[in-house]
């Protein structure tokens, strides 16, 4: 096994500010970024605070910034660096620190509940729900999602503008809002609820131009805008232009 010595800058501090700290640390074959921030809490910074859990890329929680780049830290290979690269690693951007690595990611569990759940068809027994496989393995690519937030962290219409935050949902759940309206069996539109309307209005669908950087950075490999935000706004779109809709709403203002 070969070993060497490299180059950390860590971000450290919290909401009141802070700044990179730098380390020179153990690195072993087969390493990745997490077991190297370990390992400093264990030589050299005790109290450096991260947030993990499973190390093995499925809990979604050790999501940061690795020499720029949104990633999960237990996912990141030492491998892909040089030897004599310096490893730099910040907490994500888009979301206040909390200490160190650790920031507040409740910015999307408020955008989760604002997301109204599946509406159950009427008549139809739990367990008796059936589906055509191309709709069960459409909607199988989007529960991949781990919530790592890193699709949230990375999206510009937050990570530049905090002040979006309050009217766009993110591409993590204009995904799930996309999810239900391809479910089958949803039975939102006979309770009023439009959802492709509603990603527009209600969640910011239209803040998104379709940069595909969430896409980009998605651990799970989702592919967020091209099967999920762009059908989304599709059917937002067919929906405003249909004929039809437009002589029921006019009839209805009567
Ligand atoms: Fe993470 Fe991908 Fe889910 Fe976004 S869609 S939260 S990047 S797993
Ligand atoms: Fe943002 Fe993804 Fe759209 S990065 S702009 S939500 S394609
Ligand atoms: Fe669970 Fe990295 S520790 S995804």
């Amino acid at each position: 096994m070969s070993s060497y010595t490299a180059h950390f800058k860590v971000w450290r501090g919290d909401a009141d500010g802070g700044g990179l700290q730098d380390f020179q640390v153990e690195v072993n074959d087969g390493e990745v970024v997490l077991d190297i921030i370990h390992r400093l809490q264990a030589t050299q910074a005790s109290d450096l605070a991260v947030r993990w859990n499973c190390k093995a890329g499925k809990c979604g929680s050790c999501s940061a910034e690795v020499n720029g780049h949104p990633r999960l830290m237990c996912m990141t290979r030492m491998s892909v660096f040089r030897r004599d690269e310096t490893v730099t690693v910040t907490p994500m951007r888009t979301f206040p620190v909390i200490r160190d690595l650790v920031t507040d990611v409740s910015f999307n569990y408020t955008k989760a509940r604002e997301v109204p759940a599946f509406v159950p068809p009427k008549g139809v027994a739990a367990g008796e729900y059936r589906m055509a496989q191309q709709d069960v393995e459409r909607s199988q690519e989007f529960r991949k999602c781990i919530e790592c937030f890193l699709c949230q962290n990375t999206c510009h219409v937050v990570r530049d503008h905090e002040e979006n935050k309050e009217a766009f949902a993110g591409p993590r759940f204009l995904m799930r809002i996309a999810e239900l309206d391809m479910h089958p069996l949803d039975a939102a539109e006979e309770t009023g609820l439009n959802r492709a309307a509603s990603a527009q209005e209600d969640h910011g669908l239209g803040y998104c131009n379709i940069t595909k950087c969430c896409t980009d950075v998605c651990p799970e490999n989702i592919h967020i805008t091209d099967n999920a935000l762009i059908p989304l706004k599709e059917r937002a779109v067919d929906r405003k232009y249909d004929p039809l809709v437009w002589l029921g709403s006019k009839i209805r203002r009567r």
